[in-house]
């Protein structure tokens, strides 16, 4: 996977290099998503909220300065995205954005500027976040805030400039503390900061509960800065949609809405085909190559990385895959945990279970299941068969209803069928069992036992015929 360029640092020079942490507030219940899963575990574009953050945050530090503060289910949170390698901070009561940042004094203590980002905000970029951190080193400022003109500001905190054209910020009145005046103000404040460490810490003890929710808020920081003296800015974004919080379900479904339009945009401006782009569900992480065509109605989810030149129909359902070039996936198809080889032929409806490992130009046909299997070059399973656990030689065709009988009530058993081997339709093969090398299975067959190289296997029962026997029957009798 292409590694993304880190975003621009910030300009001071080596030497005196300012130390700079970034602190992500991810504590929070998320009552009004009303919901047993904490608020930034919920999922956009295919992964939690808090991920999408922590992924914008790495690009601009190393992990090792980013700091998750954690609190309602902190556990779950942690293990969702212990991969990243980022610091958790316990906040173990959640008493507000503000308090958040008390309970991460110690850790941050040891830098000149924290960046503190919101956990609930997935879209935020790396550009933004670095442009907001220069403009804060630049003005010397003790508090910098990211805000955005939104049409509905409802629900956001206004951001009070002490006139109109200074950046520098009075207060910021949380909605419901908010006045008639105030409310009509769509300077909103996005939940994104940078403060210089020492004054935070300083002052960050005068702030109180004395507003409608009793909590601490961090926003509180600004007229508490300014009545210490220090200087406190704004910094407008023109991308509004950039900094939107995911609150509530709806706000969820738009993220979401958003994100996945912006990965397809992204990825026909790459080079690949999207029919209809509003009806594909593409995940952030999923990559695809030029000249892939993918039709309506498509979910490629999860790491799924798909070749070049590949065809993808409708209604197909691909998590965590690996395509390559020149695939031919026709509708229907539902594949999970599967690697799929050059000029493949899956479908219409194939169900490619995890750990399918599907052979250049093999074909796999409509309601053929596969689960844990190898399949080899040009082999054939086209029709109604279930294979699994088995490894398939290359150039095999396994004729319509075959099935593997991999499973005993207690253990997997394999099924190895060797290169070149034919297997007649309607063929169980009850394993563990192997057929060799280019040998043949009757049609109807239940196979028990190994079948050596090039021999035929056949167990079934011997064929009657009574001759007349039918006629016989539809003649009255007498
Ligand atoms: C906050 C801002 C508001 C701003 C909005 C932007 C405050 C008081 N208000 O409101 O001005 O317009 O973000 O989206 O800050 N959290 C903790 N610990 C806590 C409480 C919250 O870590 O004790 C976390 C939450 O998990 C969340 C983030 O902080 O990720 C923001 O909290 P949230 O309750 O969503 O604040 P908003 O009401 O959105
Ligand atoms: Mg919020």
């Amino acid at each position: 996977m292409k590694k993304p360029a880190r975003a621009t640092q910030p300009k001071a020079a080596p030497a005196s290099a300012p130390r700079v942490a970034i602190a992500i507030m991810a504590a929070g219940k998320g009552t009004r998503l009303k919901s047993q899963l904490p608020k930034v575990l919920h999922e956009v574009g295919g992964k939690p909220l808090l991920a999408h953050v922590i992924a914008s945050a790495t690009r601009v530090v190393p992990p090792e300065d980013v700091f998750a503060i954690v609190g309602h289910e902190a556990d779950r949170v942690r293990a969702a995205v212990a991969d990243t390698k980022v610091n958790f901070i316990l906040q173990s009561e959640q008493r507000g954005t503000g308090h958040a940042l008390m309970v991460a004094r110690e850790p941050l203590s040891f830098y000149d500027h924290v960046i503190v980002l919101s956990g609930d905000a997935p879209q935020i970029t790396p550009q933004t976040i670095a442009s907001l951190l220069n403009f804060h080193l630049d003005q010397r400022a003790a508090m910098t805030l990211l805000s955005a003109d939104l049409a509905d500001p409802t629900g956001y905190g206004r951001v009070i400039r002490m006139n109109s054209r200074s950046p520098e910020v009075k207060t910021i009145v949380e909605e419901k503390s908010a006045g008639p005046a105030e409310k009509k103000n769509r300077e909103i404040n996005a939940g994104f900061y940078v403060f210089s460490v020492p004054q935070l810490f300083s002052n960050i003890g005068k702030l109180s509960t004395a507003n409608p929710h009793a909590e601490y808020y961090l926003t509180d920081m600004a007229s508490v800065l300014r009545a210490a003296g220090h200087r406190v800015i704004v910094w407008k974004t023109g991308s509004a949609a950039e900094i939107l919080g995911a609150n509530t379900r709806a706000e969820l479904a738009l993220i979401d809405h958003h994100m996945r339009l912006r990965k397809c945009q992204q990825l026909m401006a790459e080079g690949v085909t999207i029919f209809y782009p509003a009806t594909c569900v593409i995940d952030s992480d999923v990559e695809i190559a030029a000249d892939t065509v993918i039709e309506p109605f498509v979910q490629i989810l999860g790491r799924s990385r798909i070749g070049a030149n590949c065809y993808i129909r409708s209604y197909s359902v691909i998590r965590d895959c690996e395509i390559a070039d020149g695939v031919l996936i026709r509708p229907g198809c539902v594949m999970e945990g599967s690697r799929i080889a050059a000029n493949a032929i899956l479908g219409p409806y194939s169900h490619l279970r995890p750990g399918s490992d599907i052979g250049e130009g093999a074909h796999v046909g409509n309601f053929v299941e596969t689960k844990k299997i190898k399949l080899g070059k040009g082999s054939k399973a086209n029709h109604l068969t279930y294979l699994g656990d088995s490894e398939i030689g290359s150039g095999v065709n396994i004729g319509a209803g075959t099935i593997t009988c991999n499973y005993d009530g207690v253990n997997k058993h394999k099924t190895v069928i060797e290169d070149g081997a034919f297997i007649g339709s309607d063929t169980t093969l009850v394993a563990p069992v192997r057929v060799g090398k280019g040998a043949y299975i009757g049609a109807a067959s239940c196979i028990t036992e190994d079948v050596p190289d090039d021999s035929l296997g056949v167990s079934r029962a011997q064929q009657v015929v009574k001759e007349g026997w039918a006629k016989q029957r539809r003649t009255p009798r007498k």
